[in-house]
């Protein structure tokens, strides 16, 4: 890598034995699938790392791990301070690398490329409505600087926090490259959560400032962004000062006199040249919020110098960048996704990257393939549910354009089941180009367990093996590893990486009981059950928590609860999540009421009310599929819910459990809807 110059030319039960069954039954057939796709000879001869390399690579990690991730740092990072010390475990699990070393994120993704690729365009943007923007590298870099001299001057320093609130857009990713290149944290929030989500976050990351627009476009609809702003802020809001707006919708929102200000009005006057702050690699980079299996939605907290590190070899092994490819993740920035694979990665790489705002089907199931076609795009990287429904609108939108320019492809999220695999492989993927299954979580920062295109074999449904440096079990409950190929256990990592979360915000005991209470720190536990086959090909089984995967989302049962209690009507609530063809899981909630509980077109509009109330609460990702109202919900003489068998019926199963230790049996025939 150059030298930085400053401004240079300018699951199933029988997976994890001890946990109830949760997985997508979908899966099952993962179990029996056998068929292996080598990588093209024609991909292999041009591949950043082929199996030699790949091969050294991880020898030399498993020979000195610590050793390994300090070459790479120094090597592919630049650093204003060099580190001294890889990696401090000193108060492990609270580990820390890198820590005396000084760098700069956006200095990374973007003055480093002034030089040798200034005039080479890092973002192609295009609208829901087709309005098309590039920004070249240079033009970027001036953007970003403009930005976070305008953050600066609003109070904003080292270390304060900042939510980011906008479409899925270059301006996303130019505040937060700003906020790094300032060492403000931001936080971002999808813009698919609703205003009382949207409050939950400012007052737990106590953010100073929030980066909005008046709206956004998806699905033929104005995103109403800086109306929940408003809300979210109505109510107090103390810690934040100024609200900056971007002018994307101009539908005429209203705008707080001395509180909001318009984007472009602020950065008219303002300098393309920020001197960047220099901050230990341990820095709070950005908190991005995701559910848990309990209570509200944590704050993971990613480092500087780690997660960039993460972000860029993991963009580099697993898409095999090239100079000259355009990388389309279409993640959200909203989403860790869209952190590492749309903000960071592929620009700390040199890439072009792009950016699409709206939905896949507007105006019709062929724009992605529409965009593909246009931009050029060489690598698209996207969710198992985005491609099972396109794959159900039919294969004559993709053959209506020329996706000759693939030349890989990539999944995220959730488990890929074979057929969708297939169906990407044959229609999009013409049968020759390499498909990579990332496994990886908002925690982990990066891509863990992945085939390496050029080196690794794939099987439809397999993420295949850990990256480099990355170390994988699968343990029992007593946390022994199960050694028997295709036994499922709990996944876990059994090293510390550069990319990991560094705590909870605010809540660091959460982190230590969450990802290492259960196995006495020694192992990081994703919550995912998973098994190895004979050739150590990792298959996810799915969550073993009470973490609902909808659409690649995930969701916390106990927040679609507490969301669905906070309606006025409702007495208690039960959430589960059952197979849902496109979206993996969908949501499924028993509710007991207070009162008399309505029957007919009464009980229908509570319903759509309930509905409604859960996306005001906390989005319309969150809506239950299914509500049944009922008299109770099944549970032991001890009072524990008995979710195992909600789980069955809300799959429609026929109820083999015995439940004659439940308090209350003659429940079950109603919530089946029998009674
Ligand atoms: C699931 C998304 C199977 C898994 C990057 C994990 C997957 C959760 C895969 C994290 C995959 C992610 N195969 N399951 N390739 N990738 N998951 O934090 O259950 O939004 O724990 O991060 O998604 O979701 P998160």
């Amino acid at each position: 890598m150059k030298p930085y110059a400053p401004y240079e030319g300018s699951r199933s039960g029988a997976a994890v034995p001890t946990q109830e069954d949760k997985t997508v039954s979908s899966i099952a057939s993962v179990l029996e699938e056998s068929r292996v796709f080598p990588p093209s000879a024609a991909f292999v001869a041009k591949a950043g790392l082929d199996a030699d390399r790949l091969a050294a690579l991880h020898a030399e990690a498993e020979a000195d791990f610590t050793a390994f991730w300090g070459r790479l740092a120094k090597e592919n990072l630049h650093w204003q301070t060099p580190f001294r010390q890889v990696l401090d475990d000193s108060q492990a699990p609270n580990y820390r690398w890198f820590a005396d070393g000084k760098t700069n994120v956006s200095v990374n993704c973007l003055d480093r490329h002034l030089g040798s690729q200034g005039d080479k365009l890092a973002i192609r943007f295009e609208g829901e409505k087709g309005d098309v923007r590039t920004y070249t590298y240079k033009q970027l870099h001036a953007e970003v600087c403009k930005l976070a001299n305008a953050i600066k001057s609003l109070g904003v320093q080292v270390g304060d926090r900042v939510v980011i609130y906008l479409p899925h857009s270059a301006e996303a990713v130019i505040a937060m490259q700003a906020c790094a290149r300032i060492g403000a944290t931001h936080s971002v929030v999808f813009g698919g959560f609703s205003a009382s989500s949207l409050k939950d976050r400012i007052e737990d990351a106590g953010a100073k400032l929030v980066i909005t627009a008046d709206g956004g476009w998806r699905g033929g609809n104005i995103v109403e962004l800086k109306k929940a702003v408003d809300e979210a802020l109505s109510a107090g809001g103390p810690s934040i000062t100024k609200v900056i707006v971007l002018k994307r919708t101009d539908h005429g929102v209203p705008m707080v006199a001395g509180r909001d200000l318009w984007w472009h009005e602020l950065l008219a006057t303002q300098s393309e040249r920020c001197e960047p702050e220099w901050v230990d690699a341990e820095h709070p980079l950005f908190l991005l919020y995701t559910s848990g299996s309990t209570g509200k939605p944590k704050g993971i907290q990613h480092s500087t110098g780690g997660y960039l590190l993460g972000a860029h070899l993991s963009a580099q092994w697993v898409f095999d960048l090239k100079p000259d490819d355009v990388f389309w993740c279409t993640a959200d920035v909203g989403w860790i996704t869209g952190h590492s694979y749309v903000a960071y990665g592929p620009l700390s790489n040199g890439a072009t990257v792009m950016i699409y705002e709206g939905a896949p089907t507007v105006p019709d199931a062929g724009r992605f393939w529409k965009i593909a076609q246009e931009h050029g795009v060489t690598i698209f990287y996207t969710a198992p549910t985005a491609i099972r429904a396109l794959m159900k609108l039919g294969e004559e939108w993709p053959n209506k354009y020329d996706l000759s320019k693939l030349r890989l492809l990539g999944s995220v999220g959730e488990p890929i089941n074979p057929e969708a695999w297939m169906w990407y492989h044959r229609v999009i993927g013409k049968e020759k180009l390499p498909i990579v299954d990332t496994w990886w979580q908002t925690e982990t920062g990066a891509i863990m367990i992945a085939p390496v295109p050029g080196a690794v074999p794939t099987k439809p449904g397999s993420c295949t093996k850990p990256l480099p440096g990355i170390f994988t079990a699968i343990v029992d409950e007593t946390g022994e590893p199960v050694t028997a190929p295709g036994q499922g256990g709990y996944l876990v990592i059994t090293k510390p990486w550069p990319s990991m979360l560094r705590t909870i915000w605010g809540d660091n005991a959460r982190y230590r009981s969450a990802y290492w209470g259960q196995f006495n720190n020694k192992y990081y536990v994703a919550g995912d059950g998973a098994h190895i086959d004979a050739d150590g090909y990792h298959w996810i089984m799915g969550r073993v928590d009470d973490v609902l995967n909808v659409s690649g989302h995930r969701l916390g049962t106990m927040e679609v609860e507490s969301a669905l209690v906070s309606h006025p009507r409702v007495a208690e609530a039960a959430v589960v999540g059952r197979p849902h063809e496109v979206k993996g899981e969908a949501v499924f909630a028993f509710v007991i009421l207070k009162g008399q509980r309505p029957t007919g077109a009464e009980a229908d509009a509570l319903v759509k009310e309930l509905r409604e109330h859960v996306a005001k609460q906390i989005g319309a990702i969150a809506k239950p599929d299914d509500i049944r109202l009922a008299d109770g919900l099944p549970k032991t003489r001890s009072g524990k819910i008995m979710r195992r068998l909600l789980r069955s019926i809300a799959k429609g199963e026929d109820i083999t459990q015995d439940i004659s230790t439940l308090e209350n049996p003659a429940i079950v025939a109603q919530l089946a809807g029998r009674g």
